[in-house]
Formats: structure tokens, C-alpha cells, sequence
């Protein structure tokens, strides 16, 4: 007899690997593939030792335990555990092989340490390919993060161990989960509070054991009940006991649902118009309940802002109106009992679970095909047909994110962290790693001080992080929004035009400058469609000081999924980065011709780029690309002495862009065309080599 916890291929596809070490006491020599019998239903055994039956497909439901036993005229199949009202372990089993491929550290340290060019001064000149995320950037969202690995090399590149390393825009932390990956020291500084508080708990050491036994103390007070709140009727066998993963809205009327069934395992409906009941009984219940049981919710109203208009708009005035009703209990119900946790670092970080969930946990969410997505908008949006997910299977599913998250960081940085009060812990070795909630206009750090700068500053109003992290923020601070007044960004409600972005730049480069150690190197990335805004920050940068080496100008292609996707081409933009390497040196010798014959060289140089484009098939993003790599050096070698012909240079270039709007939107939309033709044609052979397989 054989226990056997059924994995999601076994129910969906209706069969049960046998596990090799029973094979002999199962299957002992019967010649595979063979036919048999189970529950005295037809059934196979085949070559790899799996038991197939229709009988089997999707009749326990994911993670239930089963006992399989030999008889005389095949095998006996017994449910010993079902697993249906558990919808933990029923996430546990699908995340199982997920958590079985835990990517390792990811190199040794030994390999990372090797990295090591002794601080070398001349730019990083490798093209590398950005990889994507690992474990400890999963924990909880954060916008724009960077690769890591180009990160780590460009830490490592110019830097040794030891070494201080700023970022005074750390934003999701990646600097400083590289650098102290690299055994540098490291001070990572950001405005706003969401960036250091996610950043803070990606380093920070855990007991993942500890973790664990935590969230059980929290699944054993709540689960039950915020089950309850997500009840739906099995469309097969009409048991009322099921629970829904999600449910799709629209409007008022339930279009789609998944749930998990005690009977059937996974189903879906189309027709959830049963299941509105219970919904509508939250929501007349709702207030009773939360003043009955005491429970918080942030209250706070929405402030106007260029990313929240669009919703406010639409009649959304408060945070709380983005979630449904249920969401919101189920929410504050989480809520309290997790700040009611005794050990401080496991309610930190259940508490930091919570906080990850929330991207899922509001209207915001969508369904894209089968796959549930949450907010990834970088402004307030709800799509025609909203997405309810469960609140308790999505806080487990991101606590499991978090126990990954964690397991890497333990392995990768472990005790190395120390968090730092100030930049003076640093000198006595008491700290190795200094995080600041402020704005880096002002820095409290001594001069000549920090080995190594690298950073990743705001894009213009590419991205408003102030306004969008109040979401999160009204949860961690109880009804406080983010401070934006020195925030520096491209921002019509704040009143920050391309002027107050130079300005505040040209003020934290000033200050960088200051803190940098001679002839050490500020290594930034930056990308940006509009050339204004790139130019601002390349005039910003060598206002404050730097010099932009000659050989300090590299492109960085992007994460290679981004490019190959059709929507990645829909969205126009380079999706690589830029790198620069400023340094901070009065000794570089540049080459320099007058500037008017340079701004003559760059318009004749564009008008060339321009003749060819239609015929070469030069996109608006390969065209930026392309230009962008004769501009930046002309701006950073001259907008010190001769300004206005770098503004020239920028609005010549742009008004010639907008002058073949009408072409790049055409060759676009082709290249777009060729694109989807292709990728239909390669999923049809697809399928058509799975049908012949
Ligand atoms: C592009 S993000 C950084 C992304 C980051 N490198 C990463 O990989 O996730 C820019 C950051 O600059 C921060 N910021 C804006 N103004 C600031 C200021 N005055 N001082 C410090 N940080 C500021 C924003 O809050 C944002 O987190
Ligand atoms: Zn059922």
C-alpha cells in the first residue's frame, strides 16, 4: 500500500505517478506498458510507472491524499485526506514544484567576489543581458526595478569589498541587495517610504521556520472564517461548500469564477449570478461587523494627483472604494490579527505579506486570458471587468513569495547586513548597510566620503511614485499619505514642470559630488522616450560637476521576453537602458570642437538617420536610440559652456520626430502585423507537433 499526495498533472490529466521506491511492491514485473484495472475501471500502466484512468481525471481534488493498493484484479484507490476545504494545501501542492525550483544562490560567493575588478576607473564596457527577477525582488511589488545582475556587475566593476556604495534613489532596493551581495557597505536613500520599507525587508535577516509557525497561528484564527466569506456553489455536483479563488465582475454581475470544490477539485463557471447572495449579505453587514469586531481600514481620501484623476473621475473619492466590500473585511480582519503576532520580526514580516497582497487584493486586478493579474498600471486603473480575488489564498500564495524571498536573502546576505544608524557605524564597521527615508538634496554624509555611486534616478513623470505608493502607504502609516513636496518628478498637480525636475536633480548630483571620493565614478542609469528629459539629467549631472568619461556611454538591451512579446512593440519605447559613468575629476582630457561645428555635425548626422528610416525600417525607439548615443556626449561636453545650443540641439531633434509621427505610427503597426502573423504561425505548429506527439 502506497500514500500518495495528488499533485495538479495527476488530477488534471488523470493519473497517479507511482513513486519509484514502490514501483517493485506496485508493479513488480509486469511488462510496461500494460493494461489494468482501477476501482475496477479500464486503466494503463505505462513506461514511466504512471497509473492512467479516466476514472482518475479530476476526481480527487488537488492535494488530497490517497491511498493506492494492490489487489488481485489491478489497484484500489482510497481518499485518506481531502484536501478541499484546505485551501492551503491545495496552493501548497501547486506551488510545490514552483518552490522545488527555487532558483539556489545564485552564484557562489566565491563567483561574485570574483567580479571584483579592482577599482577600475575606465566604464563598464560589457553589454550584458539583463536577466529577470530573482526571489528576493518577488517579495512585493515596487516600480521600475532594474536588472540585478547588470547592477551587481556594475557595482562590482569599478568597486572592491568593503567598498561604500550610495544609491540616493534606491527605490525597490536593488543596489542595495547587490551590494551587500558583493560584500560592499551601502546607503541606500529614497523619499519616499514604501522604497526604504521593501528595501529594509529584502535585506533584513529571518527565521523562515519561525515565519511559518506564525502564519499557522494566523491560518488557524482566520482561515475558516475568511473562507466562509468566499462560499460558492460547485457547478457539478452543487455543493454549497466550495470556495473561489477569484470572480470576475461586470459591474454588478459575476462573469467568471474559479473555485475549488470539497467533491470535484478545481472548477470553473461561467454563471456565478447564484453565488451574489452571499455578497450582497457582506456588504449589508459590513458596517455592523467592523464596528462589532473593532476592525481598521484606512479611511483616507484619494488626493487629486495626474495618476489618481482618471479614477476620481470616475466617482472613486476614497482608497477603500477600490476594494469590494468583502476584500475590505476580509483585509481588515488579516490586518488585525497579524498586528496582534508577539514575535516582532514574524509579524514584520507577515505584516510585509499583507502588504504584498494588496496589489491583488483591490479592483485593480484583472484577468489577462486564464492569468489573474494585480495592479501593475503606473496609475490608478480599474478595467471594464474587475477581478475579486480570495484575500486568504493570495496572502498564503505571497507568503509563500515572501519564505522564498527570504531563504535567498538568508543564503546571499545573511548576517553581512547590519543595519547602520548613521554614516558613522559605517567608519567603525558597526553597520554595513544605512537606509533614509528623505530626499538626497540634502545628504548626511561627510564629504569625500562614499567609494561608489550607482543609481537609477526618476524618469521625468515616467513613473509617480509618491502617488502611487500612497495605496500601500495608508496601511502602514494608518491613514498617512506620502509627503511628495520634494519629490522630483514631472508632475502637473504637484506644479513640477521640466525646470523644478532639472533643478532637483542638478541639487542631488550637487550633493553626490560632494560626498563622491576623487576621481570616483557615478554610474546611473537612465532611459527615457522624451529627449528632454534625458537631457536634463545629462545637463543636471555635469551642472553638478561630473564629467561623462569619453568611453561612458553604454546601451543596455533589456530582459529578452520584453522584446520578443507583441506587446512590448505596441508600447514604442526603449525598453533597454542607458549607462553612464560620470566622474568626478578635474584631470580627464576631453576632445573638444567648437560647438557650433559639433551642433552642425549632430543636425546633418540626424537628417541622415532621418533620410533612410522608412527604407531601413528604423523604428521611433531605434531612431532615439540611435541619435541619443552622438547627443548625450555633445550635451555633456557642452552644456556647461554653451547651453543654448544644447537646447537647440534637443528641440531640433524632437520637432523632426514629430514631424514623422505619421511614418513611425505606419512602419510600427506593420512591423506589429509581422510580428502577431509570425506568432500564430509558430503556436499552430505548436499545437500541431503536440497532436502528432
Ligand atoms: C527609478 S526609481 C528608482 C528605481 C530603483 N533604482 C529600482 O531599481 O527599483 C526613482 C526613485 O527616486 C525617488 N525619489 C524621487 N525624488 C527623490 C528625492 N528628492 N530624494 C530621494 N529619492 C527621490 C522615488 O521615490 C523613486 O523611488
Ligand atoms: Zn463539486
Amino acid at each position: 500500500m502506497v500514500d500518495k499526495v495528488l499533485g495538479r498533472m495527476e488530477v488534471l490529466r488523470g493519473f497517479i505517478q507511482i513513486p519509484t521506491k514502490s514501483r517493485n511492491d506496485l508493479i513488480g514485473d509486469m511488462l510496461t506498458p500494460c493494461k489494468t484495472l482501477v476501482n475496477g475501471e479500464a486503466a494503463k500502466i505505462d513506461n514511466y510507472g504512471r497509473l492512467w484512468s479516466r476514472f482518475l481525471k479530476g476526481k480527487f481534488p488537488i492535494g488530497s491524499r490517497v491511498q493506492l493498493l494492490k489487489t488481485k484484479e489491478g489497484f484500489q484507490i482510497e481518499l485518506v485526506k481531502n484536501a478541499s476545504n484546505d485551501v492551503v494545501s491545495m496552493i501548497k501542492t501547486q506551488t510545490k514544484t514552483e518552490l522545488s525550483n527555487t532558483p539556489k544562490a545564485e552564484k557562489t560567493l566565491d563567483y561574485l567576489l570574483n567580479l571584483t575588478v579592482r577599482r577600475e576607473r575606465k566604464p563598464y564596457s560589457k553589454v550584458i543581458q539583463a536577466k529577470p527577477h530573482t526571489p528576493v525582488y518577488m517579495m512585493h511589488k515596487f516600480w521600475a526595478r532594474r536588472p540585478h545582475n547588470v547592477f551587481a556587475e556594475l557595482i562590482a566593476h569599478p568597486s572592491e569589498p568593503g567598498d561604500i556604495v550610495l544609491d540616493p534613489f534606491c527605490g525597490g532596493g536593488v543596489t542595495v541587495v547587490e551590494a551587500l551581495r558583493l560584500r560592499r557597505k551601502v546607503v541606500g536613500i529614497d523619499l519616499n517610504p514604501l522604497a526604504t520599507y521593501v528595501t529594509e525587508m529584502e535585506v533584513s535577516q529571518l527565521n523562515v521556520d519561525n515565519f511559518w509557525q506564525g502564519f499557522w497561528e494566523i491560518k488557524k484564527k482566520v482561515e475558516p472564517e475568511l473562507s466562509g466569506l468566499y462560499r460558492a456553489s460547485c457547478p457539478k455536483c452543487h455543493s454549497k461548500m466550495a470556495v473561489f479563488d477569484w470572480v470576475e465582475w461586470e459591474g454588478e454581475k459575476p462573469t467568471r469564477m474559479k473555485l475549488i470544490c470539497p467533491n470535484c477539485g478545481i472548477q470553473t463557471k461561467e454563471d456565478a449570478e447564484e453565488d451574489v447572495a452571499l455578497s450582497k449579505r457582506i456588504e449589508e453587514n459590513f458596517e455592523k461587523i467592523v464596528s462589532q469586531r473593532q476592525l481598521w481600514y484606512p479611511k483616507t481620501a484619494i488626493p487629486k494627483g495626474d495618476k489618481t484623476e482618471g479614477i476620481i473621475k470616475d466617482g472613486y473619492t476614497h482608497f477603500w472604494q477600490l476594494f469590494t466590500r468583502r476584500n475590505l473585511l476580509a483585509l481588515s480582519i488579516l490586518y488585525k490579527e497579524i498586528s496582534m503576532i508577539n514575535d516582532n520580526d514574524v509579524r514584520k514580516f507577515l505584516a510585509f505579506a499583507f502588504s504584498s497582497s494588496l496589489k491583488w487584493a483591490s479592483k485593480q486586478s484583472h484577468l489577462r486570458g486564464e492569468i489573474v493579474e494585480g495592479w501593475a498600471m503606473h496609475a490608478y486603473w480599474l478595467y471594464p471587468k474587475t477581478l475579486e480575488i480570495n484575500v486568504w489564498n493570495t496572502f498564503f500564495r505571497r507568503c509563500i513569495a515572501v519564505a522564498r524571498g527570504k531563504k535567498y536573502s538568508n543564503e546571499n546576505i545573511g548576517i553581512h547586513y547590519r543595519k547602520a544608524q548613521s554614516f558613522k557605524d559605517f567608519l567603525d564597521s558597526k553597520g554595513t548597510c544605512l537606509l533614509l527615508t528623505q530626499s538626497s538634496t540634502n545628504l548626511p554624509i561627510p564629504d569625500e566620503s562614499v567609494d561608489l555611486i550607482v543609481t537609477d534616478p526618476p524618469y521625468g513623470g515616467n513613473v509617480n511614485y509618491g502617488e502611487l505608493a500612497d495605496y500601500w502607504m495608508i496601511w502602514h502609516n494608518k491613514d498617512e499619505v506620502v509627503d511628495k513636496t520634494q519629490e522630483i518628478i514631472i508632475n502637473k498637480n504637484q506644479r513640477k514642470g521640466l525646470t523644478e525636475y532639472e533643478e532637483g536633480l542638478t541639487q542631488v548630483f550637487k550633493e553626490c559630488h560632494r560626498v563622491l571620493k576623487s576621481g570616483g565614478n557615478m554610474v546611473v542609469t537612465f532611459n527615457s522616450r522624451k529627449l528632454h528629459v534625458v537631457a536634463s539629467f545629462v545637463i543636471a549631472a555635469t551642472r553638478a560637476g561630473f564629467v561623462l568619461h569619453p568611453e561612458g556611454l553604454l546601451y543596455q538591451p533589456p530582459i529578452r521576453a520584453y522584446t520578443t512579446t507583441v506587446h512590448a512593440m505596441q508600447v514604442g519605447a526603449f525598453t533597454g537602458d542607458f549607462i553612464f559613468t560620470f566622474n568626478k575629476t578635474t584631470q580627464l582630457t576631453l576632445d573638444k570642437f567648437p560647438v557650433e561645428i559639433e551642433l552642425k555635425n549632430f543636425k546633418e548626422h540626424i537628417d541622415g538617420l532621418i533620410k533612410n528610416h522608412m527604407s531601413e525600417r528604423i523604428t521611433e525607439p531605434e531612431l532615439r536610440e540611435r541619435a541619443y548615443r552622438i547627443l548625450i556626449p555633445f550635451l555633456a561636453l557642452h552644456s556647461r559652456s554653451a547651453i543654448t545650443a544644447c537646447r537647440e540641439a534637443v528641440n531640433y531633434f524632437e520637432s523632426q520626430i514629430k514631424r514623422l509621427e505619421p511614418n513611425f505610427k505606419k512602419l510600427r503597426r506593420q512591423i506589429i502585423e509581422e510580428r502577431r502573423k509570425a506568432f500564430l504561425i509558430k503556436n499552430s505548429m505548436k499545437k500541431s507537433l503536440t497532436v502528432l506527439s
